[in-house]
């Protein structure tokens, strides 16, 4: 996305919407941000507009973005890929990490792998006080299963961290 685009997260409270919010700021995007109300405000401190998911949504971020949206990614499945192509300009540029549906529909499944060149734009961001990693709470090794329980509960806010030193 690039300056002044309008681009819809989808989950944008979570451990990857957190940041992907973030980064999109940075670039200068307009960013609206889907989540429970009780996340909205976290959303605005990130730089987000906040909308409320579910049944209504289009129409929310309709009001939100006239014009419609320009790019939207998404990273929590479960149909808002078609929500977005309704928004967007050009249907294709949808992006998803948890929709196996999302090429097929004309948009880019992505898959997170390790890359030197990309971690080191994120740590140019975080130096520059423009990328922080929101933890939503820290466990011990010995606990793991404890974090993966509150992982799987689906309403974390950021990251959860397990710590292994
Ligand atoms: N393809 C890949 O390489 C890859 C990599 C990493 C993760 N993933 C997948 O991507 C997804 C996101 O990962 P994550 O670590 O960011 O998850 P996460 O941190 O567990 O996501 C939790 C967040 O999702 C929000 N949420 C729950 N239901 C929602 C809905 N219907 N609409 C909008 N927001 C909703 C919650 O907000 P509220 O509490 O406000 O509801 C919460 O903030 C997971 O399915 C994960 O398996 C894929």
């Amino acid at each position: 996305m690039t300056f002044g685009e309008t681009v819809l997260v989808h989950a944008a409270a979570g451990g990857v919407g957190s940041l992907a919010v973030q980064i999109a700021v940075a670039r200068g995007a307009r960013v609206i941000g889907t989540a429970s109300e009780r996340n909205h405000e976290f959303l605005r401190s990130l730089g987000a507009d906040p909308v409320t998911y579910g049944d209504g949504l289009a129409a929310r971020v309709r009001e939100l973005a006239p014009e419609g949206i320009d790019a939207a990614v998404d990273f929590v499945g479960g149909g808002v890929v078609d929500v977005s192509q309704e928004l967007l300009k050009d249907r294709g540029r949808v992006a998803s990490i948890a929709d196996g549906e999302v090429k097929a529909k004309g948009g880019h499944m992505v898959w997170v792998r390790p890359d030197t060149a990309d971690l080191t734009a994120l740590g140019t961001l975080a130096d520059a006080g423009k990328l922080t990693v929101p933890v939503a709470s820290a466990f011990p090794l010995s606990e793991a299963a404890d974090a993966f329980r509150e992982s799987m509960t689906g309403r974390t806010r950021g990251k959860i961290v397990l710590d292994v030193s």
